[in-house]
């Protein structure tokens, strides 16, 4: 998958607002190396978000970054804030998860208003993915270049997978992660807590499409700000500050859960170790929790992260492959492997 970044956030001057954008992979080593249209259109904020100004642009193989100029009069929001959003199609104002799914993410700034030099959190942008049942998942994210806090082809396809699972009232066509799915299908009160979860987008997700679950999210402290912005307007959901080198905090250490999910996570073998001491710990106070875990493969050495839990008698109860958006020939493609594990009860470990 690739997705559209703001180098340089929008700017308001002279008529124009403009901003720099790139399309890269998650890990952003790659350019998108197509051509492809690019569309920058300046929509309200709120009230549905109707269109101000829209212009296309042209994204070339080879390419590092773009310029967006688009056209706008001071008056023309009548004061509202505004946000850009830049896609490569037109008319969506939320980015299609199900179905055909996508294949470069769209991004959408932070709000800010008509006036020179104003700028919105420079910071910040927003995903906004239709996950089904007219149901709309909006995720920040931050542009800095930092690791933890930007969405990853893994998380968004265990997202996609629990969104397919759960908009079906029958079993859902496609890949199955059997424990998973019965899990996620029935109706009894869940308790969840995601390992590693960055902004937040899987946990997130989960919440929403499954009201009947708890959800906690955790990461280092850095994660805590851009988790607490994706999770006020929730209630099922938290975020606790978790390092997998240090004890587990406590309230955590004492709970129960049904699902532990861990997204994007094997990427630094040596950190391996330590999650799956946390992983072992808290299996054997759930023993009957199942571990999902989605996987980008990146580098051979990632494996250790499951072997090393094999070796902790925890065993790979179901596995899936998960496409992400059509097949095309010019991108990178995207297959994430998803797999459950459980405590192997014969174990004894
Ligand atoms: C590639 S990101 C994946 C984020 C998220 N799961 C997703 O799919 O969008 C890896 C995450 O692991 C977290 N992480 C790395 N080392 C950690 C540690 N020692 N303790 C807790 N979290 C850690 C990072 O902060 C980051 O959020």
């Amino acid at each position: 998958m690739q997705y559209i970044r703001f180098l340089k956030a929008p700017r308001f001057s002279g008529n124009t607002i403009s901003a720099l954008i790139t399309i890269t992979s998650d890990l952003g080593e790659s350019f998108m190396h197509r051509d492809s249209v690019v569309i920058g259109t300046v929509r309200y904020k709120d009230g549905g978000g109707a269109a101000i100004a829209r212009k296309e642009f042209t994204w070339k193989a080879g390419m590092r970054s773009l310029k967006v100029e688009i056209p706008v009069r001071a008056g023309a929001a009548r004061g509202e804030p505004v946000v850009l959003q830049v896609s490569t199609s037109d008319s969506a104002t939320v980015d299609p998860l199900l179905g055909s799914g996508i294949n470069i993410m769209s991004v959408w700034s932070s709000p800010f208003v008509l006036k020179a030099g104003e700028v919105g959190e420079r910071e910040l942008v927003e995903r906004r993915l239709n996950i089904g049942r007219k149901m709309h998942l909006s995720v920040w994210e931050e542009t800095k270049n930092s690791i933890a806090l930007h969405i990853w082809d893994a998380g968004v396809a265990l997202v996609a997978h629990m969104a397919r699972v759960l908009s079906s009232t029958r079993k859902p066509d496609g890949p199955q992660l059997g424990a998973l799915d019965t899990l996620l299908q029935g109706s009894q009160r869940i308790n969840v807590l995601e390992l590693g979860s960055g902004c937040g987008i899987v946990g997130l997700a989960l919440s929403q499409l499954r009201p009947n679950s708890h959800v906690v999210l955790s990461d280092l402290p850095l994660a805590s700000e851009i988790s607490a912005k994706n999770i006020s307007s929730h209630t099922e959901i938290s975020f606790c500050a978790l390092d997998w080198d240090l004890p587990i905090p406590l309230d955590i250490a004492a709970q129960r859960f049904d699902l532990i999910l861990v997204a994007d996570c094997m990427y630094n073998v040596d950190a391996a170790p330590a999650l799956v001491n946390v992983i072992t710990t808290l299996l054997r106070v759930s023993p009957r929790a199942l571990l999902t875990v989605a996987h980008k493969h990146r580098h051979e050495s990632e494996e250790r992260f499951r072997s090393l839990l094999e070796v902790f008698g925890i065993v790979q109860v179901d596995q899936a492959l998960v496409a992400l958006g059509e097949e095309d020939d010019e991108l990178e493609t995207s297959e994430i492997e998803l797999y459950t594990m459980q405590l192997n009860p014969e174990a004894g470990g």
